[in-house]
C-alpha cells in the first residue's frame, strides 16, 4: 500500500532509540524527511546517520529536552529552516518515573507535567497554524495502555496522559476542517530500555527476581509475548497517510489484547 509518504516532512520526538526511533526508520523507509529530537547528542547523530544511509531521505537530529518551552521553539524552528513545512508531528519522548502517590514530590509532579503534556501542548501549538496554512497536517501522540486502565506504580504516567488523550480529542475537532488529523497511540508492553527500566523498578520493590517480573507481564498480554517497536510504527504510518484521512480522535492501542477495557 502506497501510504503516500515520499517528501513530506515528520518531526519524531524521542527518536534516538525505542518507539520514536522505530517511528521515525518507519515514516523514513516510506520517503519522508525527518527532524527527530532527543536529548543525548551522540546516540541522537548516531540514530540519524544509521536512517539516512539506510533509507536516502534527509534526517535532521537536533538534541534538545522536549519538556524545555525554548526546546520546543528551537526544534520547529530548525525544521523550518531546513524543509520550510511541517507536515506530521510525532509526539514521543521519555516517560515519567515510577512510582507510588508517597514517593513523588511536587517537584516531580511537575517535571512529569512539562514533560509528559506540555511537550505535546507545545509542539501542537507550535505545529498546527503551520499545518493549518499547508492545508494539510497529522499529529500522532504517542501516550500508553495507562490511558484505558491505569496501572500500579505508574501514577505520574497515568494522570498526564489522560491529559494528553484529553487534548487531542478536543484538538481534534477543532483543527479537522483544515485538514489536519490528530490521533493518539497507546503501546502495551514493548520490549525497550523504558520498560526494562520498569521492570527494575518492580523487581526491586517487590523483591523479585526481573526475570519472574518479565514473565509475569508476558503472562498477562493475550498474544503472549511482548511487543515490538515495529509493530507501533506500522500503525503510526498508517495514522500519519492520507489512507487515515478520516480517523481523527481515536486512541489505539497496540498492546496485544492487554487492556480489558471495551473503549
Ligand atoms: N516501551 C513501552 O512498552 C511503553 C509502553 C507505554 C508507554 N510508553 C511510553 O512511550 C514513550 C517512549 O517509550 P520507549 O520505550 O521508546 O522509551 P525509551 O526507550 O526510554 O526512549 C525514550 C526516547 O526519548 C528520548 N527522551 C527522553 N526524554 C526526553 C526529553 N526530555 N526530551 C527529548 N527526548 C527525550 C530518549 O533519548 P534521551 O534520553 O537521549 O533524551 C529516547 O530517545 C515513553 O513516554 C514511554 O513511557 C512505552
Amino acid at each position: 500500500m502506497d501510504l503516500g509518504l515520499r517528501e513530506k516532512v515528520a518531526i519524531v520526538g524521542g527518536a534516538s532509540r525505542g518507539l520514536g526511533r522505530a517511528c521515525a526508520e518507519r515514516l523514513a523507509r516510506e520517503g519522508a524527511h525527518l527532524v527527530i529530537v532527543a536529548r543525548g547528542e551522540d546516540e541522537l547523530a548516531c540514530a540519524a546517520t544509521a536512517i539516512a544511509a539506510e533509507t536516502g531521505t534527509e534526517v535532521m537530529p537536533v538534541a534538545i529536552d522536549q519538556s524545555r518551552p525554548e526546546g520546543i521553539q528551537t526544534i520547529v524552528e530548525r525544521a523550518m529552516e531546513r524543509f520550510g513545512r511541517i507536515d506530521i508531528l510525532v509526539n514521543n519522548t521519555g516517560g515519567p518515573p515510577p512510582g507510588r502517590f508517597d514517593d513523588h514530590d511536587d517537584a516531580a509532579w511537575q517535571a512529569a507535567f512539562e514533560g509528559t503534556l506540555m511537550s505535546v501542548v507545545r509542539l501542537c501549538r507550535a505545529a498546527v497554524p503551520i499545518m493549518r496554512t499547508q492545508g494539510w497536517g497529522r499529529i500522532v501522540n504517542d501516550t500508553s495502555f495507562t490511558v484505558k486502565e491505569p496501572a500500579d506504580r505508574l501514577i505520574l504516567s497515568n494522570v498526564f496522559r489522560v491529559g494528553v488523550v484529553a487534548l487531542s480529542k478536543t484538538l481534534a475537532r477543532e483543527v479537522a476542517a483544515d485538514g489536519i488529523t490528530v490521533n493518539c497511540v497507546c503501546p502495551g508492553a514493548f520490549d525497550t530500555d523504558r520498560l526494562r527500566a520498569i521492570f527494575r523498578e518492580q523487581a526491586a520493590a517487590s523483591g523479585q527476581d526481573i526475570e519472574d517480573v518479565r514473565r509475569e507481564w508476558k503472562e498477562r498480554i493475550p498474544i503472549g509475548r511482548l511487543q515490538r517497536p515495529e509493530e507501533l510504527a506500522d500503525l503510526v504510518a498508517f495514522l500519519v497517510s492520507d489512507r487515515a484521512a478520516a480517523i481523527t480522535g481515536a486512541c489505539l492501542p497496540v498492546d496485544g489484547g492487554l487492556t480489558r477495557g471495551l473503549f
